[in-house]
């Protein structure tokens, strides 16, 4: 394919290529050319030390780019990849400082996406791509929302159509005796566990790597958001609306009133579908510009801890 082709020469040469993945899209750029990988960093306005994922064609490739690989990692890329699934493994020497915040890590992943995946066979190498989002900002799940984010400033990006998934992989460290999930996806800690014999533990420890998406504030809207419970969200609705605010609320069942500033979104009820739908979503009510986003929180379990987390750093990140 010529597209792929162009994108993978740019690539080399440097610079940087949108492209989508299962979960969300990625702004790529080679993982072994330090002034390519800086690119990235400028366009998203992101702190420098704050780690990439390298994107890898296959998991062959995954001592090129880690050390002393544990005999579970080999497990669970096997069983996940190509998947929605970061691994944190010891970092090979060769990989650039820019790649991992000067951390001994290195945080790698093959994606389900068959656009992804021609990219970074035609190129055959890793592809550094954190989300094609600027900093701090709601992840992009359609070309169009990359263009959205930057404009003229990223002159390639594949277009795949919607992602699957919807939000970031699961991060999964495998550099320490002890496995542990640092950021929740829609790959559950039960199907980890499944493999890896044993529940990881959730969260990162005292001394862990710093991980953007961990930040308190992140993945927000410009929007002001409140996420309420959902017995609550009649009453902070009434409250928001007698103060003269226009309002969305984006809660699983049919509107509860009816007023000329309120626009009601029903969610799915079911927690892969509003994963799906929750960026997209978030970027429409931005677009509607409204005084308040008001969400009701889905309800509690393992199958909604990624939305959750998602929605709790959204909430935080409001302006
Ligand atoms: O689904 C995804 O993972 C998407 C797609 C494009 O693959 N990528 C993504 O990248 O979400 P980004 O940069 O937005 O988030 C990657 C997260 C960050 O929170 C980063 O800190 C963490 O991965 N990370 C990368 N390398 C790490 C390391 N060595 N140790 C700990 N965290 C790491
Ligand atoms: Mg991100």
């Amino acid at each position: 394919m010529i597209e792929i082709s162009r994108a993978a020469a740019a690539l080399r040469a440097g610079e940087l290529v949108a492209f989508p993945t299962e979960t969300v899209y990625g702004l790529g750029a080679d993982a072994s050319n330090p002034a390519a990988v800086a690119r990235i960093f400028a366009a998203k306005g992101r702190p420098a030390d704050h780690p990439l994922i390298v994107h890898l064609p296959d998991a062959a490739l995954l001592s090129r780019w880690a050390i002393q690989i544990p005999e579970c990692a080999h497990r669970i890329a096997a069983a996940f990849w190509p998947g929605p699934l970061t691994l944190i493994l010891k970092r090979h020497p060769a990989v650039i400082d820019a790649i991992t915040g000067g951390q001994d890590t290195v945080g790698l992943r093959v994606p389900n996406h068959p656009l992804a995946l021609q990219l970074l066979r035609e190129f055959g190498d890793g592809v550094a791509a954190p989300s094609a989002n600027r900093f701090g900002h709601v992840s992009p799940t359609t070309a169009g929302h990359v263009r959205d984010e930057f404009g003229a400033a990223v002159s390639i990006v594949l277009d795949g159509g919607p992602c699957d998934v919807g939000i970031e992989s699961t991060i999964l460290d495998l550099s320490s005796a002890v496995p542990r999930i640092l950021r929740p996806g829609m790959l559950d800690a039960a199907a980890l566990a499944g493999v890896l014999g044993e529940l990881p533990l959730l969260g990162a420890n005292a001394d862990a790597p710093r991980v953007s998406g961990s930040l308190e504030s992140h993945y927000a809207p410009t929007t002001p958001l409140r996420l309420v419970a959902d017995i609550e969200l009649d009453t902070a609705l009434s409250e928001a609306l007698g103060k003269g605010l226009s309002v969305v609320v984006l809660a699983s069942r049919p509107a509860s009133t009816s007023n000329p500033q309120l626009f009601w979104h029903v969610s799915s009820a079911e927690p892969a579908r509003y994963a799906h739908d929750l960026y997209a979503n978030l970027r429409r009510f931005d677009d509607l510009r409204r005084d308040l986003i008001l969400i009701a929180a889905p309800p509690a379990g393992p199958a909604w801890c990624a939305v959750a987390d998602r929605l709790r750093r959204a909430a935080a990140g409001a302006k």
